[in-house]
């Protein structure tokens, strides 16, 4: 039965390659804060959370999933060693980024390679396509020990949007923070870019063609804008914790051609089996700041 069940699946999937004039589809998932010690009813129910997380992708046939920032709410030992703990459990490879509360700081900078055996930035190309996943930390910060790492990571964002752009590929776009959320000229917020660089920012979308921003930190799930409509910025929660009435969940994505703008679909599921919907009764606070005052 499982023979015939994959030898329909891989006719079916060739079928679509035929189909969509030689392109190979492919799925993936979007992972909101995993953020581990976050939750209302403690660190071990987020830990239980992200092993449900686990379980919901593996029944999936993702090709691969981006968490997209707040591994752990405060670095402390035990929340790091329940993340490794767990993420095993992910079958499909997870691309990891990094969010304010993992790296506040270049000692942080440097403790997030070490703890996830990542780098805090990076980009990869699946079936024609370049997802590219910054550190939005050292990208919109203005500290002073991010300095150099703040210009090379500008420098190599544009690098990579104009080799993607040269090999023909369309590109997809992962950080934490929301570039912004309601209009591209709202005032500063602690959810979003900065206007000192969200121009320069938008700028890039614009120029290289981008279609898909991925984010997590705002703990809500949505969809959002421009005036323009021409590229969309997913927003999902996570496992830990939601501000919104969208409960825990993961976005699935479906790429089913070549062409960014019509062939890339999302749909929001929720957790399932989670019987503790714990929700916040408030904005975090004590977070940690990653600018200069
Ligand atoms: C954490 O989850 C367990 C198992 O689902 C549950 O029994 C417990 O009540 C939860 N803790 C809190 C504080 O809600
Ligand atoms: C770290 O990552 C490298 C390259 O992805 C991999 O080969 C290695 O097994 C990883 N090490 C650990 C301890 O997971
Ligand atoms: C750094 O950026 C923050 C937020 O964008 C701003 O409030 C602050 O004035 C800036 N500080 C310096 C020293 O530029």
């Amino acid at each position: 039965m499982k023979g015939l069940a994959s030898f329909v699946f891989g006719v079916i999937a060739c079928l679509q390659t035929v189909l969509a004039g030689g392109f190979k589809p492919f799925r993936f998932c979007q992972l909101g804060d995993i953020q581990i010690g976050f939750g209302l009813d403690g660190w071990q129910n987020d830990t239980y959370r992200m092993h449900l997380a686990a379980q919901q992708v593996n029944a999936q046939e993702f090709d691969f999933c981006i968490a997209v920032g707040d591994l752990t709410n405060d670095r402390f030992s035990y929340e790091i060693q329940a993340f490794q703990d767990t993420f095993p459990e992910f079958e499909p490879k997870i691309h990891l980024l990094p969010g304010n509360h993992d790296i506040s700081n270049v000692a942080t900078l440097k403790q997030f390679s070490v703890d996830y055996n990542v780098s805090d930035h990076g980009a990869f190309s699946q079936n024609g396509y370049r997802f590219i996943m910054l550190d939005s930390i050292t990208l919109i910060s203005n500290l002073t020990e991010f300095e150099g790492y703040t210009r090379a990571e500008w420098q190599w964002f544009e690098a990579e949007l104009q080799s993607a752009a040269a090999q023909g590929e369309e590109i997809i776009v992962a950080h934490h923070h929301l570039p912004f959320e309601f209009t591209e000229d709202e005032p500063d917020s602690y959810w979003t870019f900065p206007n000192r660089v969200r121009g320069q920012y938008l700028k890039l979308i614009n120029k290289y063609n981008v279609h898909h921003i991925l984010v997590g930190h705002r703990h809500e799930t949505k969809n959002i804008y421009p005036t323009d409509n021409s590229f969309t910025i997913y927003v999902v929660a996570g496992t830990a914790r939601f501000f919104d009435t969208n409960g825990f969940g993961i976005n699935y994505f479906n790429v089913a051609s070549s062409d960014s703008a019509t062939g890339v679909s999302q749909e929001y599921v929720h957790l399932q089996g989670v019987t503790h919907m714990k929700r916040s009764l408030g904005l975090p606070n004590g977070c940690p700041d990653i600018f200069a005052h």
